[in-house]
């Protein structure tokens, strides 16, 4: 993965956003690709959510092209039938099943709307490493959390993490609706705690869009405070507080965005967001859900495009300046999750 290198993709060790609870059920299996491996997602009849291996070992058909069969899942091809713990439990034309006939079972962890994945050594799949979904504003007293869209970029996950952690683009991507030119000219402080690596940004004089003012009601001066947290290796979280002068707060909300690469050059993208004013206004959330899902197209055709670029260099380079400060500092901590994985 530029600028790591090939073959050094991403720390494996992890837990990652596998998808939305609402996408399973019991009746047809969905086919995801995580870390380069494909996963056959479903539910077992106690509806408990199952992830294994998506790929057949007799002949390597799609497993996602299964028919679920109580618990276990029967592959379209052949009939080879697998368990939730993805051992073997039938072969239609023979008696003997050699014990090398299994797919991996992967943990998978449901929390709030979201189904978490580990694809590493499952033994050290440690429930509590998830993110702190209450800190988040995920499942919070006072916040409505809303899972909004999913998409899979043709791009390496580094360049949306870039996108995510390098806010100083919204002045210019998406200026009108989520930016303005003080994102950009205000300096970014960058702070690390264990959880998280946070960016900041206080702008004291902030005018707001016309679709902040239209969802905050209100179209006088304000000062804006933007937190861009960096729980790596795969979500980020930003807080927009808009406040009156003084302090008094106006409204805030706060983006999810959950990176979970496919493989080096295919990255999952999953998006929700949550706010504390507001809460029941449904209207309000059609409104944003639509501005986000416009901004959004645009970072994923942004991230498509430096991938073509990057992907046509012989030798990748770039020129970093002061705001790319927490892009590097998260690339690094990535980078140093794969390290601590090789040694
Ligand atoms: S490919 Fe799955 S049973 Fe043959
Ligand atoms: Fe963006």
């Amino acid at each position: 993965m530029w600028p790591l290198q090939p073959g050094y993709d991403y720390p494996r060790d992890q837990w990652y956003v596998a998808g939305w609870s609402r996408e399973l059920n019991n009746e047809r299996p969905v086919e995801r690709w995580f870390l380069g491996d494909p996963v056959a997602l479903y539910r077992d009849t106690d509806g408990k959510a199952i992830a294994l291996e998506g790929r057949c070992p007799h002949r390597n058909y799609p497993l996602a092209k299964s028919i679920i069969r109580g618990d276990a899942l029967e592959c379209g091809y052949h009939g080879f039938t697998f368990g939730p713990d993805g051992r073997c439990v039938r072969i239609p034309s023979q008696e003997v099943i050699p014990a090398v006939c299994r797919v991996k079972a992967y943990p998978l962890v449901e929390k709030w709307e979201w189904l978490w994945i580990w694809m590493g050594d499952p033994a050290k799949a440690d429930e509590s490493l998830i993110p702190d979904h209450d800190e988040m504003r995920l499942i919070s007293p006072g916040w409505v959390a809303v899972p909004a869209l999913d998409r899979v970029l043709k791009c390496r996950p580094q360049l949306l993490h870039e996108n995510l952690t390098d806010i100083s683009h919204l002045a210019f991507l998406h200026s009108g609706t989520i930016g303005t030119e003080a994102i950009a000219a205000t300096k970014v402080e960058v702070t690390q705690n264990e959880n998280f690596l946070r960016g900041s940004r206080f702008i004291p004089d902030e005018t707001l869009t016309g679709f902040f003012a239209q969802v905050l009601g209100y179209d006088g001066p304000v000062e804006r405070l933007v937190l861009i947290d960096f729980y790596a290796p795969s979500v980020h979280v930003a807080l927009e507080s808009f406040r009156k002068p003084g302090g008094e707060v106006i409204g805030e909300f706060r983006v999810h965005h959950a990176v979970t690469p496919a493989a080096p050059d295919r990255t999952n993208y999953f998006f929700a967001w949550s706010r504390s004013f507001a809460i029941q206004d449904q209207g309000l959330t059609d409104t944003m859900n639509s501005v986000f899902a416009g901004a959004i197209q645009q970072d994923v055709e942004a991230t498509e495009d430096i991938e073509r670029m990057v992907a046509a260099m012989a030798t990748p380079t770039e020129l970093l300046v002061r705001a790319d400060d927490h892009s590097i500092r998260a690339r690094r901590w990535i980078e140093k999750m794969i390290e601590a994985e090789r040694a």
